[in-house]
Formats: C-alpha cells, structure tokens, sequence
C-alpha cells in the first residue's frame, strides 16, 4: 500500500496559467500520437529539426557493398557520430552491439536482388519484430514509375498501418529504376504518393533544379539519400543545397562509409546540417579531421 501518512495538498497550481501546449517540431507530425511523436523525435534532433542518418542497409539487394564487407568493423565507430541507423535486422542482430542507445530505422522490405528486377519487394519484417528490436521507425521502398509499383505502394500502406497499431513511424524511400529520370517532377510525384498514403517521413534523392518545390510539396519530412560516391566537396554541396532548400536531413550511405576517413566525413556532413555550415568550410573541417585522423594523408 502506498504510504500516505505525508500526504499534503499541494500548493503549485499555477491557477491563471495556460496548460503548456507546443506544436510538435517536425511539419505534418502535430496530429500523430505521442509514441510516434517520442520516435520521431528521437531521429530527428528536436533542436535543429534535422538529422543525419547512416544508412548501411544495402546488403538486403546488392550483398556485401563497399565498405560494408564488416559492419561490426567498419560501422559501429561511425555510429556515434550518427542521430539514427538505418540497417536490416539480420545486421542489427549480428554485428550492432545492443548496448548502442542510437534510434534504429530498420529496414522492413525487401525480397530481391541486384539479379532481378529491383522493384520487385514484399514486406520484410513483422511489426512484432520491429517492437521486439525497439526500432524508432520502418523503412519501406516505394518504386513510383517501377513495374512492381502498385504492390511496393502496397507495402507500405500494410508497414504504415502496422505502425500505427503500435507507435512506429514509417519512412518511405522512393526508389528510382534506371529508366526514370530524377528531375523534380518525378521525385514530386513520388515523394507526394508516399506522404498521401501515410509515411511519416519520407527519403527521395536530390536534384540541382526544383528541389525546394519537391520539399516544399511533401507535407511530412524529406531526408535525401547520398546516392553513388561522390567527390567529398560534392557530397557535402549536394547535402547543404538539400538543407538550404527545405530537406529536413540526410540519409547517406555510400558518401560516408566509402570515404577515405569516414569518421570525418559524418562530422563534416552533421556540420552542414545541423550547423548549416557552407560547403568549403565543411569540407575544410573533413580534411583537418581527415589529416587527425590519418596523420600522413592530406
Ligand atoms: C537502399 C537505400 C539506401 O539506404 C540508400 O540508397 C542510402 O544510401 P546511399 O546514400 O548510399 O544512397 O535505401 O535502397
């Protein structure tokens, strides 16, 4: 039984003062409920709103990537330098120690390779399985255009109401096939289908002319995705015009984990979105923390 011997009334009512009632940092969020909210704002730093997310989850079509051959070697010193991961769950499981207090996005379809054709995906995971791995949100691929595209929408109409049965937000990533052209147009149209059917943050890819338009008509967060390694200098401008014109993170992969000192380049990239640092600057900062990091190397 609870002691109730010190019981007292209590004084602190602030009788006159407004309930604290804040809008929720991310746009389109506000009306989600607070588990969802909570998860998301473990993603996304509620102090900037924006985040850079690692993503490490190519081997679920493409096998051992480039600088993924060992996650357990390669990733986790990168990890907390990371606001979030995004990774399968058999890498999860196999080479992330538990221990790592980093939001996960795990990566929930899947069921090709680079063999077949790509659009091609079921849902991969069990919302159970994401609970039981505390994951902060699902990721799901979403191919606008592809051949399979009315069952990859299917997916995430089934992660997204799985979701919201038990808190997770899902992340839609629009997969582009070689035939379609990336221009704002396309990406448009497809980050828009994904929000309409309900994703709660949604992954496209940058492009030089119109991007703010494609930001500003996705009522939920854009992340852009690094796609294939760039020039250091370039990655890190690809990722400032992205933030400077409404995305609200990165997602990158490949232009950290292929870099020379992939340590410095997650720092220089958090600079940029996080500290809207200029891209020179950034790139002077990766190159400083470069030259630290591996002393005979400029
Ligand atoms: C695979 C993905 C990857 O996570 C995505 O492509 C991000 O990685 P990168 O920055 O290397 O493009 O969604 O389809």
């Amino acid at each position: 039984m609870p002691d109730v011997d010190d019981a007292q009334d209590g004084k602190d009512y602030h009788i006159g003062v407004p309930m604290q009632s804040n809008a929720f940092f991310l746009k389109g969020s506000n009306s989600l409920d607070w588990g969802m909210k909570n998860r998301l704002a473990r993603i996304f730093n509620p102090a900037t709103g924006k985040t850079v997310m690692l993503a490490v989850d190519h081997g679920y079509f493409q096998g051992p990537t480039t600088g993924l051959e060992r996650i357990d070697i390669a990733i986790v010193p990168l990890v907390p330098y990371a606001d979030a991961l995004m990774i399968t769950r058999g890498a999860l499981r196999t080479s992330i120690p538990a221990e790592m207090a980093k939001p996960v996005v795990l990566r929930s379809s899947g069921g090709q390779s680079i063999l077949k054709e790509l659009s091609n995906e079921l849902v991969a995971v069990d919302v159970e399985d994401a609970v039981r791995l505390n994951a902060s949100a699902m990721a799901v691929q979403v191919y606008i255009g592809g051949v399979h595209e009315h069952q990859s929408i299917g997916n995430l109409v089934k992660v997204v109401d799985a979701g919201t049965k038990t808190g997770i937000p899902t992340l839609a990533v629009t997969g582009v096939g070689k035939e379609l052209v990336r221009d704002a147009k396309y990406l448009g149209l497809a980050t828009r289908i994904c929000a309409e059917m309900g994703a709660h943050v949604v992954k496209t890819y940058y492009c030089e002319k119109g991007f703010a338009r494609v930001a500003a008509a996705c009522p939920v967060p854009l992340v852009i995705a690094g796609g294939k390694k760039l020039p250091e200098p370039e990655a890190l401008k690809m990722a400032y015009e992205a933030i400077d014109q409404g995305a609200a993170g990165v997602d990158m992969g490949r232009n950290i984990f292929q870099c020379e000192a992939p340590i410095a380049m997650i720092q220089a990239v958090r600079a940029v979105v996080h500290d809207q640092e200029k891209p020179d600057k950034a790139y002077e900062l990766y190159l400083s923390l470069k030259r630290d990091a591996v002393p005979n190397r400029s």
